[in-house]
Formats: C-alpha cells, structure tokens, sequence
C-alpha cells in the first residue's frame, strides 16, 4: 500500500511511502481507500497538528517516519476484509481517512447507518472525527452527491455553526460582519447563510486581488473588498470571522476598527505561512478561538442530536445546491498526481471556484 506523508516542520514537503497492506486482528477491518477532497481545511490540520492533535489521527507506522506525519482528509472507502461483525465486505464508508490507498479500523457501536471507530490511539480525540457512515443504510442516499459531501460537508457544517454563533449572540452588536479570506468556500458558505437571513447585518468579504471578482460574482456578499484596501471599509460597529490567520492583516484591520470592533471569531489559517503569535495567542476577551466539533457538541447537547442534525443538514442541503452554480471538481488520479496537487493547495495555487477531488 502506499500513503503520502507530509513533514511536521515543514508541511511543503511531502514523501509517499510504501508499506504492507495492515493485517486485521478480531474486530477489526481493512478499507481500500477510494476517493477524498482536499482544501486548505486539511493543510490547516498540519499548522494545527499539534496543538489540536490532528496528527495522532493516522501515525505512521514505518521506520522512515520520523519527524512525518498524515493529514486526515475527508473520504470514501470501501471495507475488503472484515473480522468485525455487523460490517460486512463491500460496505462502503464516508468519514475520515488518511491519504492512503488502504487503513485499517477497529468498529464499535455499530448500527445500520453508523459506527465509531474505537481504535486505542483515537479515543482522546474529538469524538465528532471518530464517526463513520455507512452510505448503504441511509435512507435517500444519492451516490451523485459524493463529491459534494466529501468537500463541502466538513466546511459548510462549519458555516452553519458560525451563523449560529454569531446570530445567538446577536451578532454581537455589529452593524457589518468581515469574513477574511472570503473565497474560501467555509467563507462563502457563512456568506450563504447571511444572505440568506434577514435579520444578518450586511456581510463583507475579505479577499485578494486575484480572487475578488470571484467573491464579487458569487453574489452571497454584501461588498468585497481587497486585502490592501482595508482603509475603505466603513468604520462602524463589527465582528470580525477570519479564516486567514494572517497576523500582520489582522493588526492592520483591527487598528483601522478600533473599538469598532465588538468580536472576533479566529477560525482558520488560509495564510498560514503569514501566522504570527499575535494571531495565535490573543488574549483580548472580544477574541474566542471556534472549534466546530466542539461547538456541535454543545448544541447536540442544547437541541439533542437530532435537532441539530436536521438543521445542520436542512442548511447544507440549500448552501451545497448554491454552490453547485459556482464549483468545480477537479478530479486527481492517483496519490503520485496527488502529491503535486498537494503543493498548489499548500501555496493557495488552487482557483476558488475549484475543489480537488483525489480518486485514489
Ligand atoms: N475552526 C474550525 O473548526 C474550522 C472548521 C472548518 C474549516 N476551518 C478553516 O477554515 C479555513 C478555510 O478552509 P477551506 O477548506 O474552506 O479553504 P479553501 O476553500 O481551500 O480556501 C481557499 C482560499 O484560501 C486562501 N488561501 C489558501 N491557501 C493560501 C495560501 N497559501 N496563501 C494565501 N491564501 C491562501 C485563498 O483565499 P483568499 O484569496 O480569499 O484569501 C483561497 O482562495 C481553513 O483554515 C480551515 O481549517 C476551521
């Protein structure tokens, strides 16, 4: 089997390595993985590896190893041998894989439509990351959203949380909400859900030159503005939502705000090679930190699970038939095409209106 491993310190670098199929024991299966999308979502995973524990998701096992780990990615894969009972051969998983053609995984509580993966090493992790569907029990399931599920699942949950977030608090106050680095599609599914509430403060995005006339022509935006012309953004009461992690950006815009600014949401790295301490370490209490796994499992604790995933899933159903107008898959063959990809996701090479989709 094969699997592409990324350097900790330097997450440019990548190797693929070469390994034994896994040997499955009592309990466990081995899935041939076949499909997976990639965005910047999963080089964040490697800026945040440490400090969030993504890196202990798929260690890798071989000796040439040190110092490399695996970025989880979003996937479908296919069960080849099962000594685990209730998951027979042929199912076929969505959930979280390693870039690899194959993994092995230990099943526990397994229902029709589900199970959790209950291998030792993952049971310190987010829970939310150790579920597994199994597409073949669910009702209405359409094999023609795959690709749709696999890139826009994991970022427009995300969005969904960030709308709740802000509008439970009521919005903060604010007058115009900023989200940065807004042709990111996190960005522009929050920018669906403000465009489509009416209660919403108007929403302006945040983008770079090359990718403005996109943010301009996708319509979700109130206004979009260039990352050098922060100095024309209306200076009244705002929050801020920033999935750039670009410290000298955020200076920039903050000290253009002043006490204008009545939130900030940090929620990713686009920029991740412009990321500062500042950026990392604010301790301004106007400033939080959001996880959506965590933030799901509050509100599947505040509304009970099914509640929140008839929203969640009522959202995502109206902002992925939006983006179909906009997004294109880009389909990779093979992990050798996957690692040259990888390096134009890495350097933000990737027009905004593309999702990789990498068949393994
Ligand atoms: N906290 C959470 O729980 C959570 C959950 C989901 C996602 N996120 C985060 O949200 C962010 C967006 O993820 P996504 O998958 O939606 O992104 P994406 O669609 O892949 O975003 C692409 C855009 O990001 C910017 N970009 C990407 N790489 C860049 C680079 N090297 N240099 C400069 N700009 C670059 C560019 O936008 P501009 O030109 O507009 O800047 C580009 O058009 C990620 O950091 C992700 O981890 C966080």
């Amino acid at each position: 089997m094969t699997e592409l491993q990324s350097r900790k310190s330097n997450l440019q670098e990548t190797q693929l390595v070469e390994t034994d199929i896994p040997k499955i024991l009592d309990g466990e299966i081995c899935l041939k993985v076949d499909r997976f999308a990639f965005t910047s979502n999963n080089i964040t995973y490697g800026v945040a590896g440490d400090m969030l524990g993504y890196w202990q998701f798929f260690p890798p096992k071989v000796s040439q190893s040190e110092g490399w780990g695996i970025l989880p990615v979003w996937g479908f894969a296919d069960v080849i041998e099962s000594k685990a009972e209730g998951i027979p051969v042929g199912d076929r998983i969505f959930g979280y894989f390693p870039p690899a053609t194959h993994t092995k995984m230990t099943p526990v509580n397994i229902t029709d439509t589900n199970f959790v993966e209950g291998a030792d090493h993952r049971a310190a992790l987010s829970p939310g990351y150790n579920q597994y569907s199994r597409v073949a029990g669910e009702a209405g399931y359409n094999p023609d959203m795959d690709d749709m599920r696999m890139l826009l699942f994991p970022l427009h949950v995300t969005s969904f949380c960030l709308h709740d977030y802000v509008s439970s608090a009521d919005w903060f106050g604010a007058k115009q909400v900023i989200i940065i680095s807004a042709s990111s599609k996190t960005s522009l599914g929050l920018a669906y859900a403000l465009h489509s509430d009416e209660t919403a403060p108007p929403a302006v995005g945040l983008t770079s030159s090359r990718n403005l006339d996109f943010v301009n022509g996708v319509g979700y935006y109130d206004e979009a503005v260039t990352y050098d012309a922060l100095g024309g953004i209306k200076n009244v009461p705002t929050v801020i939502v920033d999935m750039s992690g670009n410290a000298s950006l955020i200076k920039e815009l903050r000290a253009h705000l002043g006490d204008n600014m009545t939130h900030c949401v940090k929620v990713g790295f686009t920029h991740w090679e412009a990321l500062g301490s500042s950026a990392m370490e604010d301790q301004d209490e106007r400033v939080t930190q959001f996880f959506a796994p965590a933030h799901i499992q509050q509100r599947m604790s505040d509304w009970g699970t099914a509640e929140f995933r008839k929203c969640s899933m009522g959202f995502m159903m109206q902002s992925i038939g939006s983006s179909q107008s906009w997004l294109k898959v880009k389909n990779v063959v093979g992990l050798s095409d996957f690692s040259e990809i990888y390096q134009d996701v890495c350097d933000g090479r990737i027009p905004a209106n593309e999702g990789v989709i990498v068949i393994v």
